[in-house]
C-alpha cells in the first residue's frame, strides 16, 4: 500500500530544501528510553526533575550519575533504519537537513554529517567556570560521578541544553532559516511538548512547507500535519524513501 499521495511524492522529489526534525522517539528502536514514554523514569525521577541547573547545583552528583547512565546506553546502542536513511538521504542530496532535539549522537554515527543538535550531545561536557569542551570518551572522562576540567579544575557539567536554559543563537537562528525556506518538514518521534522544537515546525508550515509527521501518537503538531503516520520511524522511513526514489535501495 502507497503512503504518499503524488502530490506529496511531487513536492518531496522537487524540494529545493527538505528538513528533518527529530526527537528522541527516532532512537526508540535503537534501545534508547524517551523522555516522556514507558522507561523514562530513572529511580523515580523525571527527566524535568534533573535535566535543570538548580537540580545540577543541587545535586551535581545525581544529575551525573544520571547522565552517566544514559550515556551507556547510548554508546552501547546502534543507529536504527530511521537514522540510517536520513543519513543516507543527506547523501544523495545537499539540500536535506538535520535538527535534532537528541543528544543521543546516533544521526552523526549513521553517517549525518551536517545536523544540527539543538539540545547538545551527551558526549560532551564543558567546564561550569571557563566554558571549555571535552569530550567525555577521547578526552579519558569515560568513568562515573563528577569530573573536573583539565585546564582550570572547576567542575564540569553536560553540554546539554537544560529546561529552563538558553539555546545556542547560532544553532537557533540557523534552523530558524532552514525552517522558514524548506518546502517539507518531516517531524520524526518527538511528542513537541517543548516550545522551540515544536515552533519550529510551525514556521516551516506557516511558510508553505507541508508537513509529514512520523509518530505512533498524535501530537499537537499532527493537526497542522498534511500526513500523519501512526508507525515506527525505523519502519515507516525506508518506506517513503521506497516511495520517493523507486529505483534507488537503501543498502
Ligand atoms: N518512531 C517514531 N516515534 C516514536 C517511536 C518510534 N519508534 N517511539 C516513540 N515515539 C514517539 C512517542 O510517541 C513520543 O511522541 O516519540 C515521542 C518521544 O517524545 P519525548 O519522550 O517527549 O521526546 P522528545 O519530544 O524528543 O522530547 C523533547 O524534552 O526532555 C527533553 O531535552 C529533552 O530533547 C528532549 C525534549
Amino acid at each position: 500500500m502507497e503512503l504518499l499521495p503524488k502530490d506529496s511524492l511531487e513536492t518531496i522529489r522537487n524540494a529545493d530544501k527538505i528538513v528533518f526534525l527529530t526527537g528522541a522517539g527516532i532512537s526508540n528502536e535503537s534501545g534508547i528510553p524517551t523522555f516522556r514514554g514507558e522507561g523514562g523514569l530513572w529511580k523515580n525521577f523525571r527527566a524535568e526533575d534533573l535535566a535543570t541547573p538548580s537540580a545540577f547545583q543541587k545535586d551535581p552528583n545525581l544529575v551525573w550519575e544520571w547522565y552517566d547512565w544514559r550515556r551507556e546506553i547510548c554508546q552501547k546502542a546502534k543507529p536504527n533504519p530511521g537514522h540510517l536513511t536520513i543519513a543516507k538521504w543527506q547523501k544523495k542530496m545537499k539540500s536535506v537537513s538535520l535538527i535534532t532535539q537528541n543528544v543521543d549522537g546516533l544521526h552523526p554515527r549513521a553517517g549525518s554529517h551536517s545536523l544540527i543538535e539543538l539540545h547538545g550531545n551527551i558526549f560532551r561536557a564543558r567546564c561550569t567556570k571557563c566554558s571549555e569542551k571535552f569530550h567525555l570518551v577521547n578526552d579519558g572522562f569515560d568513568h562515573s560521578g563528577l569530573k573536573y576540567c583539565k585546564h582550570c579544575e572547576s567542575l564540569l557539567r553536560p553540554d546539554i541544553v537544560w529546561f529552563g536554559e538558553e539555546y545556542d543563537q547560532t544553532l537557533l537562528t540557523k534552523s530558524w532559516e532552514l525552517c522558514k525556506q524548506s518546502q517539507v518538514v518531516f517531524v520524526v518521534g518527538t511528542s513537541a511538548n517543548v516550545s522551540v522544537p515544536a515552533n519550529l515546525a510551525h514556521t516551516a508550515i506557516r511558510n508553505g512547507a507541508i508537513g509529514i509527521e512520523i509518530n505512533p501518537d498524535e501530537t499537537n503538531l499532527t493537526p497542522s500535519m498534511k500526513h500523519h503516520f501512526d508507525g515506527k520511524s525505523g519502519e515507516v522511513l525506508p518506506q517513503i524513501w521506497k516511495e520517493v526514489f523507486p529505483n534507488e535501495s537503501l543498502e
